[in-house]
């Protein structure tokens, strides 16, 4: 937290004191009476900043609250009309000094102003680093060379490492960890290494393994077909995690990866009318059963490629055993949507990897953006297949992520 150096000084006594030191590395002027230019260095580019911005994020004693880092002043009362009446730079401490038409008075680091930048490119560098990274898409034919490996015990007990693996994740939305213990405990251990584990109506760890009158598909040993976990919760889990336990001999079992952005960029490119159409129609997603003698029954609905106000993906949701009977669009929508949603999935499908995981590796991958699936199997007991499972949630994640950054890297925000 920035503490004001010179907090309960007045500007006046400040101009007494330092003049003498005050030089014309740091200047600063009142623009347009509203606005503030600063420059940082003689000859750099001047950076503007809205008086009314600097106004509200004031950190004297009286506007924020040092220990919870949280601005306190008195916004019932916020006047819009505020406008700074003197400016003054202190060369010595790099600061900033403003005086308020309500005689207030504010001090800002050139630290804190540059990292605050308005200009538009330092905006995206800043989102970019620290807000989320920014998604790279790939095909199936790449999935080599961007599936990264990391060691499980390293990620465990490297915070260098943890961090790659999350912006890993963040970027491809898949990543493999390798050579973790067989216990059961692994994937809740993991979860807990970047915060918490991510509680669904199928528990917090579950067990994906063949088991007589299975309640979910998941727990046969047929082909999973592509699909994403739970896309009848408004909040779907982000990020599963797969430990392989055991892995079966049979030819199976092997997991299918697809990039469901990828896939939407295609459908955007080639089939523009699909792609409208399977970002607009609303599905209702659902599952009905019961887990541990409590019965759910769960809905939400959502188009298959969900995009925020600016056309950029948020999620993508495709399963065929939990797409509800329940079908709430208008008649005439409906054959053109199972059109468009049959060449999204085939298009899939076309693009899959498939792998097999190996005991002691730990999948991990977004889903909300990759589909995922699984070859059929024969379960035995002499070859069984047992694949331990979790969730994380990308609040968590990111937020981790954010931190380590700021510990590991100079950018700190
Ligand atoms: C699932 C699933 C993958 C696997 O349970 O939803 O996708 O490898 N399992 O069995
Ligand atoms: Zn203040
Ligand atoms: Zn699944």
């Amino acid at each position: 937290m920035w503490v004001p150096r010179l907090l309960g000084r007045s500007l006046s006594q400040l101009k007494t004191i330092n003049s003498a030191q005050f030089s014309r590395q740091i200047s600063a002027k009142i623009v347009n009476e509203s606005s503030i230019e600063v420059q940082p260095e003689a000859n750099s580019k001047p950076l503007t900043f809205p008086g009314i911005w600097l106004r509200d994020n004031c950190m004297c004693e009286d506007c924020f609250h040092g220990s919870s880092k949280s601005r306190k002043l008195d916004w019932d009362n916020f006047d819009t009309r505020i406008r700074p009446v003197g400016l003054q730079t202190d060369e010595q401490s790099k600061e900033v000094l403003v005086k308020w038409s309500d005689a207030h008075e504010s001090r800002f680091s050139l630290k804190w102003l540059k990292e605050r930048s308005f200009e538009p490119d330092k905006q995206q560098e800043y989102l970019r680093d620290f807000y989320r990274p920014t998604t790279r898409h790939w095909s199936g034919a790449e999935f080599q060379e961007i599936a990264q490996h990391f060691s499980y015990d390293e990620v465990m007990s490297q915070d260098s490492v943890l961090m790659q693996w999350l912006q890993a994740l963040a970027v491809y939305g898949v990543a493999l960890l390798r050579g973790a213990p067989l216990d059961e405990g692994v994937v809740r251990r993991l979860a807990d290494r970047v915060g918490f584990i991510r509680r669904t109506t199928y528990g917090e760890e579950f067990v994906v393994q063949a088991k007589p009158g299975a309640q979910n598909f998941a727990y046969l040993s047929l082909p999973l077909p592509l699909h994403t976990d739970l896309p009848y919760y408004e909040y779907k889990p982000s990020v599963n995690i797969l430990h392989c336990v055991v892995q079966t001999d049979s030819p199976g079992g092997s997991n299918m990866l697809v990039d469901g952005f990828h896939v939407a960029d295609l459908l955007r490119r080639d089939h523009p009318e699909d792609f409208e159409r399977l970002s607009r129609i609303v599905v209702d997603w659902n599952d009905i059963g019961s887990e541990d003698g409590r019965e759910f029954h769960n809905i939400w609905r959502a188009p298959v490629i969900c995009l925020d106000a600016e056309g950029r993906y948020t999620r993508i949701n495709h399963s065929v055993p939990q797409r509800d009977s329940h079908f709430n669009v208008p008649l005439e929508e409906v054959l053109p949507w199972y059109e468009s949603y049959a060449r999204f999935v085939r298009l899939a499908i076309a693009d899959s990897h498939s792998f097999k995981t190996r005991p002691g590796d730990v999948l991990t991958f977004n889903n909300i953006r990759l589909l995922h699936g699984r070859t059929g199997y024969d379960d035995s007991e002499q070859s069984p297949r047992y694949i331990v499972g979790a969730y994380l949630d990308w609040d968590i994640i990111y937020s981790r992520l954010r931190v380590l950054k700021k510990r590991l890297t100079a950018s700190c925000q």
